[in-house]
């Protein structure tokens, strides 16, 4: 297994939208378990494919707590949002792209989930609670769409001007 470099705000690339998997093989098994454990090393709950840099869809998840869970890892593979329930839930998200940010984000309290798993096989999960954020937050990235775009315009703007500059800032020193 191997870290990767997670990409952060301004790359332009968590803005594009992520293509299908069309076949799930050794060289989609790998990126899953590196994924994995870069997600786990930073440490975040979610990880999508977009954020180390490949425009695929395919998103890691834990959103087991601490030392008194034992780990419980999920890879989603073409992940689908089949329903989502009517009540709604609000949490301060964090975003691996978008260091020191965070944000209380409202969306559907639980979601009904279609994937391809490691061997390839489709699931289907209804995930509730923290894990449907995260899912539906992670699903976002494949489309392009970060926290950031649940704030106003200004509030939006403000965010990414302070990452340019950082950007910058580390690039002349
Ligand atoms: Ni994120």
């Amino acid at each position: 297994m191997a870290k990767l470099t997670i990409l952060t705000l301004p790359d332009k690339i968590l803005r594009k939208m992520s293509l299908p998997i069309e076949r799930v093989d050794e060289g989609v098994r790998t990126l899953a378990e590196d994924m994995l454990e870069t997600m786990y090393a930073a440490p975040g709950v979610g990880l999508a494919a977009v954020q180390v840099g490949e425009l695929r869809r395919l998103i890691v998840l834990d959103t087991a707590k601490g030392d008194d869970e034992p780990p419980r890892p999920l890879v989603m593979i073409n992940p689908q949002i089949l329903a989502l329930g009517s009540q709604m839930r609000r949490h301060e998200e964090g975003c691996l792209s978008i260091p020191d940010v965070r944000i209380e984000i409202e969306r559907p309290s639980s979601v009904t989930v279609a994937f391809l798993d490691r061997e390839g096989k489709r699931q289907e999960l209804t995930a509730e609670g923290l894990l449907a954020t995260a899912i539906q937050h992670e699903i976002d990235h494949l489309n392009g769409k970060l926290i950031i775009d649940f704030l106003s315009r200004l509030k939006r703007d403000m965010i990414v001007r302070k990452f340019k500059k950082q950007a910058k800032a580390e690039v002349t020193a």
